[in-house]
């Protein structure tokens, strides 16, 4: 199922003037592959994943996963289709702060598959592989020794690798990631790529924002937004 951006047009207010970040936008992220979102600072890449992600509203336009029209549903139906089969890492990466690392996958991945009629591990598998996947990815972003630490005594590029674990636990079919590489070192920017890699050869889809020209040379395809001249 690819996801079509038809005509998206995003208008903000500021001041009380109207200025547009996404002027006409049209599309399409196909269905698993990796797409990055690439473009400077302010030009509308968090915008435009939100609005992918049905976490805003576009000002004119539609957003299509595949045949299904998701700009005309409404905030439940919208909110029902994330926890079921997305995994949306917004750019603040909050983390539910009276919860340690491993609880915050633990309370992730419980929410998305009560809620989801698919549960991505069998039913006998479930608890057992659902740890154990856990115990993987925390390891492939570095994070296996700070699985019981809360967020407040994690830095903010652990916080980073922890929210990209915690979008990743219960398999989403569908992966958007608002600067998942931002702040983070060399080591760990390729961890995280190679991980988004992996899931995408597997089949999910995966649509990120960065400015990081190792995830321009590492995904499938670049979308690069440019200002608009309002
Ligand atoms: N809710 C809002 N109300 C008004 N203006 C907004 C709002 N959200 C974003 N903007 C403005 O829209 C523009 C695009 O913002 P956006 O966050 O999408 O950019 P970005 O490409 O993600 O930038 P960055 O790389 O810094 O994260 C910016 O000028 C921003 O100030
Ligand atoms: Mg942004």
């Amino acid at each position: 199922m690819d996801i079509v951006l038809n005509k998206i047009t995003k208008r903000y207010k500021r001041d009380k003037r109207e200025f547009t970040v996404l002027d006409d936008v049209s599309i399409t992220l196909p269905h698993g592959k990796f797409t990055v979102i690439s473009g400077d600072s302010g030009v509308g890449k968090s915008t435009l994943l939100n609005i992918v992600a049905g976490l805003s509203r576009p000002t004119a336009g539609k957003v299509y996963y595949g045949e299904k029209e998701i700009t005309s549903l409404g905030d439940e139906d919208l909110s029902e289709l994330r926890t079921g089969f997305m995994g949306v890492m917004t750019q603040n990466c909050e983390l539910i702060p009276y919860l340690t690392l491993s609880e915050n996958l633990k309370l992730a991945y419980d929410i998305s598959v009560k809620s989801s009629e698919k549960n991505s591990f069998s039913e006998e598998e479930s608890s057992a592989g659902a740890t154990s996947f856990a115990a993987e990815l925390l390891d492939a972003l570095g994070l296996s020794h700070l699985q019981n630490e809360y967020p407040s005594s994690l830095s903010s590029g652990e916080i980073k690798r922890a929210a990209i674990a915690r979008t990743l636990i219960a398999r989403p079919e569908l992966v958007i990631m608002d600067e998942p590489t931002a702040n983070l070192d060399r080591k760990n920017v390729r961890a995280v790529l190679k991980l988004l890699r992996k899931y995408s050869f597997e089949g999910t889809t995966v649509i990120i924002s960065s400015h990081e020209k190792e995830a321009i040379e590492e995904a499938d395809y670049n979308f690069e937004l440019n200002f608009s001249e309002n």
